[in-house]
């Protein structure tokens, strides 16, 4: 959702702090959004521009009208909320010589603007942030940090905000609550943003900023004071990736490369892990071992896609380690009442680290006694910072809105704690371990192996780029890979899809089954689990006695498929558990290139946002 840049540099009059912003706000565009504006401060005062749509809307009128060179620049990409993306609404939301723009809602922004109505402003926008303009202009006395000081004691809701104001050049402040803002930290300039792709491209050191902490940049200072005006400190780090990992590097989408960038994600999330005897080691971890070996349930709680790695996470941790694994959506894991206490772990998993809704369910675990271990791909983000422990995923810059390298670093590390926990609670001999760990660290090749085949899986999406509804089923863990194929095919294809446990089916799904009706079947491998198998191709005769088209994703040798399948999608020979990572990957690429065919914008699909900042 919204994203948010603001520089400082020395100059009082260069152009340099509307290119950053600018540069800035390109490389935030994959969070979603549907209108862009700046404002940068100049000699002669404050100038603002926004427009509605596409970041390019924004950089044709700048080309048109052109803004005078500053001192300081804000730029903010807008993901609608209060009222709809109209040039009005697009911030930064100017009142006088001040502007502001923000990320989040200020949830008791009516009962400010019937204050501030009956005071005599005047309103051009049907902003929350709108408000706060107001607010910040009347407290506004010669000290910007003040007066953001003594706005957010009134503010409800998340927020992430910026101010400039004209009286004061060569400053931007911010505040956040609930919302993102990092600190970047340049020689002789000072950046802000949602996260370090706003100003990677100019520095890789980075301030995280705590909750409720309002921070002041100049050229060559950064303050950070907590809402009560005490000073704080930021926790300081080294962003570990650079520019060139979030650009598209030759491949048409951002999409596109991150399927490709799956070989590697995996890699790096596996990569030293064990000590020189083999034993696992998760450094991170911080939860005292005898607290994790006396854990008697596991709470996973994520959403869309993530939630997704953590069913895979319930068949691998249940079977490694005899432990009750529940799945939740985090979303309703906090209205449900759940039963948790400090035997409890609760797995929060989010690439992000910012999804309000995983956020406030990591919360309410906490408040009721339980552990949290934080699985995320973005450091220095809320979830981990606000978790007991964390186990980060590397799998680089995520930018497509549509998450894939992303789920396979999540399952891969669902995998690494599945297997931490046996052994330290002896669930596994350590030589059963080691093998598993083997079979594991096969994995990025024989995901490269699927990728190899990608052509096969291209041609068959593109001739069905007119298709109206796909089903997709499975069993066991290929039950959350159909759900994830579905998924993809929804976010970026906008088709009707719909995945299902294979063996649901004759209780209701299959009444859709008509005339070349197209389904997905997620088989399981044959080897060792001929029962499941056999069931998952009875299930696929099924449905094309009823006149379904099946593709079919089958490893490879798995002939017995091949009777009832219009098409097969091999993928290489690999153990039950682990063979999601090679299972989703052809659906990825299927949605992918579908949606390519019918013209989508794949990476930024309409209404969703890749970081949901909000409930
Ligand atoms: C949004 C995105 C999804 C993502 C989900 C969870 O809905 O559009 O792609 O799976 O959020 O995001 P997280 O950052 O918590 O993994």
């Amino acid at each position: 959702m919204c994203g948010i840049v603001g520089y400082v540099g020395r100059s009082q009059a260069s152009q340099r702090p509307l290119e950053v912003v600018l540069s800035g706000l390109g490389r935030l565009e994959y969070r979603g959004y549907d209108s862009a504006g700046v404002a940068v401060v100049c000699p002669d005062g404050l100038v603002t521009a926004k427009r509605a749509g596409k970041l390019t809307n924004l950089l044709d009128d700048l080309a048109e009208h052109p803004l005078a060179p500053g001192s300081a620049a804000i730029g903010h990409t807008r993901w609608a909320t209060h009222g709809g993306p109209t040039d009005g609404n697009a911030h930064p939301h100017r009142v006088g010589g001040l502007a502001v723009i923000h990320n989040g809602i200020i949830e008791n922004f009516a009962t400010l603007k019937a204050e501030l109505l009956a005071d005599g402003a005047e309103f051009l926008s049907d902003t929350d942030t709108e408000v706060v303009a107001h607010l910040l202009a009347r407290a506004y006395e010669g000290d910007l940090t003040e007066a953001m000081r003594a706005v957010v004691a009134r503010l409800d809701g998340a927020f992430t905000l910026l101010a400039v104001h004209e009286d004061a050049p060569g400053r931007v402040v911010g505040a956040r609550r609930n919302s993102p803002l990092v600190v970047g930290l340049g020689e002789g300039e000072n950046f802000l943003g949602s996260d370090v792709a706003a100003f990677i491209a100019s520095t890789k050191e980075a301030l995280e900023l705590g909750q409720d902490q309002i921070v002041t940049i100049t050229a060559d200072s950064v303050d950070v004071i907590g809402f009560d005006g005490e000073p704080a400190t930021a926790t300081a780090y080294t962003v570990d990736w650079d520019a060139t990992a979030a650009v598209k590097g030759g491949f048409a989408s951002f999409m596109d490369k991150e399927i490709h960038d799956q070989p590697k994600a995996v890699a790096d999330t596996l990569l030293g892990r064990t000590d020189p005897r083999g034993a696992l080691v998760l450094d991170e971890l911080r939860i005292p071992e005898a607290a994790l070996r006396s854990i008697d349930k596991i709470i996973v709680i994520a959403c869309g896609t993530a939630a997704y790695s953590g069913h895979v996470a319930k068949y691998a941790i249940e079977h490694w380690c005899r432990i009750p694994v529940e799945v939740e959506l985090a979303h309703e894991f906090r209205y449900r009442d759940p039963i948790v206490g400090p035997r409890t772990l609760v797995v929060a998993i989010s690439q992000s680290g910012e999804t309000m809704d995983t956020l406030m369910a990591v919360r309410h675990a906490r408040e009721q006694g339980a552990s949290v271990l934080a699985i995320c791909n973005t450091h220095g983000s809320t979830i981990p910072r606000e978790s007991d422990a964390v186990l980060y995923t590397h799998a680089g810059p995520e930018v497509a809105v549509a998450s894939t390298k992303a789920f396979l670093a999540q399952v891969a590390a669902c995998y690494l704690l599945g297997l931490y926990l046996a052994q330290l609670r002896g669930t596994k001999f350590p030589d059963e371990l080691r093998e598993i760990l083997e079979d594991l660290h096969a994995l990025p090749d024989k995901i490269q192996r699927v990728l190899d085949d990608e052509e096969a899986v291209r041609h068959v999406a593109q001739k069905m780029a007119d298709e109206e509804s796909f089903l997709f089923l499975g069993r066991h863990v290929g039950y959350p890979v159909a759900l994830e194929g579905a998924l993809k095919l929804k976010e970026i294809a906008y088709i009707h899809a719909e995945g299902f446990a294979a063996g649901e089916l004759k209780h209701g799904p299959i009444a859709l089954v008509d005339e070349g009706q197209p389904v997905f079947v997620i088989v399981p491998s044959p080897r060792g689990r001929d029962q499941l198998h056999a069931k998952v191709v009875s299930n696929i005769q099924e449905v094309r006695a009823r006149g379904a088209r099946t593709l079919v994703i089958a490893e490879d040798g798995d002939e017995a498929v091949v009777p009832y399948a219009d098409v097969v999608f091999r993928v290489p020979q690999t153990p039950s558990l682990l063979a999601p990572l090679v299972a989703v990957v052809p659906l990825q690429i299927f949605a992918c290139a579908l949606a390519t065919a019918k013209g989508l914008d794949v990476d930024q699909p309409r209404n969703l946002a890749k970081s949901v900042t909000v409930e």
